[in-house]
């Protein structure tokens, strides 16, 4: 099944779901049509039971995504005006709260809202092509698209700063390196892994996965003790429904015992 937007590709196929961004002609760069249709998308994948995993990827041979569109910068009074309109819509905010696992599959430019679409996801891979950056200091705006939350979470207070301060450009592998993304690939191979990993997730339990996942996200964001309590009660959650689908009864029974 395949739904159109005007900037985004929407298809589903079994449980996968695929979100193309779909601007090639200008690098598939994020403007106020894009954040429409991704906050339609995302809700449907957040609505959507069948949905077991998505994979974002970029259409075109040169992008994922290369940042805002500037040309509405040239439109709008300033620079931050032109942001605040794309704020009218909590999509970032959407985009976190969203259950099943994401998975990015990255290659050319990956550059400012880029990235950021990137970071909301949960799995980032990247063709060996890639090269990431976060423009905006040079542009009078800083990154607000959750960057400044999300990027440092993922590789750090320092190298975050030297991204988003400096504009320091990364490549694939450096980018591997940090742990902005998962795994570096041949382009060519880009979505054949994408899709492998999603086949992956897909053929798990959907509760073990999204609780699994709840535990990860949530808990970065609490004290440990707190963590901990989390995982206890999502784990005795996941356990409880096992037990209910009379799934493996015994030894789900058991498990049920050591929490
Ligand atoms: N907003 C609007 N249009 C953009 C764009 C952006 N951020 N980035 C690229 N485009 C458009 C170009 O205007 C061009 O359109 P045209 O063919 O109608 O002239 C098309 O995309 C291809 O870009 P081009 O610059 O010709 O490709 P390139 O390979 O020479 O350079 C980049 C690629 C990414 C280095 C360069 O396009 C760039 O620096 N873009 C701006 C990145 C940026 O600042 N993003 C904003 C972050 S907030």
């Amino acid at each position: 099944m395949a739904r159109g937007f005007q900037t985004i590709i929407y298809e589903k196929r079994d449980t996968i779901a695929y979100v193309t961004l779909n601007r090639p002609q200008a690098l598939n760069v994020y403007n106020i049509q894009m954040r429409d249709d991704l906050y339609q998308v995302l809700k449907a994948i957040k609505d959507d039971s069948e949905v077991r995993v998505a994979i974002f990827k970029g259409a075109g041979e040169k992008a994922f995504c290369a940042g805002a569109d500037v040309s509405e910068f040239l439109t709008a009074p300033s620079p931050a005006i032109a942001r605040k309109a794309r704020w009218q819509r909590d999509v970032w905010g959407l985009f976190l709260s969203i259950r099943q696992p994401l998975i990015a599959a990255v290659h050319g430019y990956v550059l400012g809202s880029g990235i950021e679409i990137a970071l909301c996801c949960d799995l980032r891979i990247a063709a060996d092509d890639s090269c990431f950056g976060l423009p905006e200091a040079g542009l009078g705006i800083i990154p607000a698209a959750g960057g400044t939350q999300t990027l440092p979470r993922a590789i750090g207070r320092g190298r975050a700063l030297e991204m988003v301060l400096a504009n320091r450009r990364m490549t694939s592998a450096e980018a591997l390196r940090i742990g902005l993304i998962n795994r570096v690939v041949p382009r060519n191979h880009l979505l054949p892994t994408a899709e492998e990993w999603a086949r992956k997730i897909a053929s798990f339990h959907p509760l073990t996965v999204q609780q699994a996942k709840e535990a990860v996200v949530r808990g970065l964001d609490l004290p440990l003790a707190e963590g901990l309590n989390l995982e206890k009660r999502l784990a005795r959650q996941v356990a409880k429904q096992a037990v209910k689908q009379g799934k493996r009864k015994k030894r789900w029974k058991l498990s049920l015992r050591i929490f």
